[in-house]
């Protein structure tokens, strides 16, 4: 895995819809998530993500200065609390060296750095391989299989993965 130097995140901006497209558009690069969105769901997510204080990221690859994916985090209900959960998406060029996993520890620092919710999960398809073995290596703990229904009308077998933001010992936070 790279240092965190080698690509960084930066909040979404108005100049992003193609990054996002070519995330969300693509066959291949939405095969565990349901399939494509449409231009519309995409231009309507793009209208949200560029919104000062969106929790929503582009990573760059720090070499070429190009944008290499999309990582970002949002509030959610969870077995009855309040929870952060995170997803992820680079480009195929950018795959298989790490900057998923680097653009994924610098979201959850500021999701950190906010002190507002304890826990963080992500929710990779089971099949997803390279998303569970993430989810591993950042330390999130396996919470056993779950069923969401993503898209509206398909059932999406997961795999539910939490991340303590404040592990025992750190005190002083103020989620509730
Ligand atoms: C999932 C995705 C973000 C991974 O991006 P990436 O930058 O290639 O990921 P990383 O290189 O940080 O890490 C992938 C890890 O999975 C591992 N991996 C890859 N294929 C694997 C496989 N078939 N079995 C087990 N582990 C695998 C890699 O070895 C790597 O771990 P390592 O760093 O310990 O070697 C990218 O493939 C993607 O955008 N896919 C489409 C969108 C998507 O599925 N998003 C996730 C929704 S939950």
């Amino acid at each position: 895995m790279p240092t965190i130097r080698e690509v960084r995140i930066e909040p979404w901006g108005k100049g992003d819809l193609s990054l996002l497209q070519r995330c969300l558009g693509d066959p291949a690069m939405m095969e565990h998530l349901g399939g494509p969105e449409s231009t519309e769901k995409i231009a309507e997510r793009q209208a949200r993500y560029e919104r000062p204080d969106s929790r929503q990221f582009k990573i760059l690859d720090e070499g070429s200065g190009e944008g290499a994916g999309w990582v970002g985090y949002w509030e959610r209900e969870w077995q009855g609390e309040q929870v952060y959960e995170i997803g992820w998406s680079v480009l195929p060029p950018f795959q298989g060296r790490g900057i998923a996993g680097s653009a994924a520890l610098q979201a959850i620092g500021r999701a950190r750095r906010e002190h507002e919710r304890r826990f963080l999960h992500a929710y990779p398809s089971i099949d997803n391989a390279p998303s569970n073995a993430i989810c591993r290596k950042l330390g999130f703990e396996f919470r056993g299989p779950c069923d969401f229904e993503y898209p509206k009308g398909s059932l999406l077998r997961c795999h539910d993965w939490r991340l303590d933001l404040f592990p025992a010992g750190q005190v002083g936070q103020k989620w509730p």
